[in-house]
């Protein structure tokens, strides 16, 4: 997977990318991360990239031209990595606006992303981007929640981060992307416990400590059910209809 991220801060998206699982794996060459400075493409002598808004309003948008010229050479790079394969060459790389004007993102949504070969993210900044480069470029908006965040470069390594563990090889242990919560058809992952077996006063389950691992399934099984229930009651309502039981 190759991920091209345009922003006015690449270094702010080299860092938190380069660091845990994401870089270690990036390490491993299982997926790859390249910036485009849109500041790189300012249109004046100043450096600056962005204007007022038409119609008034407060702040300033990003302007159409640096944010197409950072977009063009994303693409160009794309076109190098992929090795000049004819078949590869017109290909149509996805184009993410990251936005809370976005279809609000999920695992499902993830798992979608991951079968991509590679992705293009454009981070926004100020009151927003010139509506007509997001026309000609953009093909999916995404938000990451209701709520509204100082840039989209945030937003961005959510979703890389997610979409980068399911890819495979990146998580270590094979099993882990699966057990975890949004993976288990719809339920919330159970609480887990790791030595001493008691600490402050409390102790492990004993189920854990038994040995008996069709016994530690239904008692995990039930934890899913009884976490899901308390905290995120949406998800719960939604795992029992989906089964018909209400
Ligand atoms: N940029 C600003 N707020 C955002 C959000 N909620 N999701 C995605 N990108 C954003």
């Amino acid at each position: 997977m190759r991920f091209e991220v345009l922003t006015i801060f690449p270094d702010m998206v080299d860092a938190a990318f380069r660091t845990g699982v994401t870089g270690r794996a990036s390490g491993e060459g299982l997926i790859e991360l390249d910036t485009v400075n849109i500041r790189d493409y300012s249109t004046n002598s100043y450096g600056s990239i962005d204007g007022y808004t038409y119609g008034g309003g407060a702040g300033m948008l990003m302007q159409c031209e640096p944010v197409y010229q950072a977009y063009e050479e994303a693409e160009r790079r794309l076109d190098e990595k992929r090795g000049g394969s004819e078949s590869q060459k017109d290909k149509k790389t996805r184009v993410i606006y990251m936005t809370p004007v976005g279809e609000v993102f999920d695992q499902a949504k993830a798992e979608e992303l991951a079968g991509e070969s590679e992705l293009i993210f454009l981070c926004g900044h100020y009151e927003g981007i010139d509506e007509r480069v997001i026309d000609e470029i953009v093909t999916d908006r995404i938000s990451i929640g209701d709520y509204v965040l100082t840039g989209g470069e945030l937003s961005a390594l959510v979703v890389m981060d997610a979409v980068s563990r399911l890819i495979p090889g990146v998580l270590k242990n094979d099993e882990s992307a699966e057990i975890e919560s949004f993976n288990t058809g719809g339920l919330l992952e159970y609480p887990q416990y790791t030595r001493p077996d008691e600490w402050h006063g409390k102790r492990v389950p004993d189920i854990l400590l038994s040995g008996d691992h069709g016994r530690v399934d239904n008692y995990r099984m039930h934890e899913m059910r009884r976490v899901t229930k308390e905290y995120r009651p949406d998800l719960y309502r939604k795992y029992m209809k989906d089964r018909g039981i209400y």
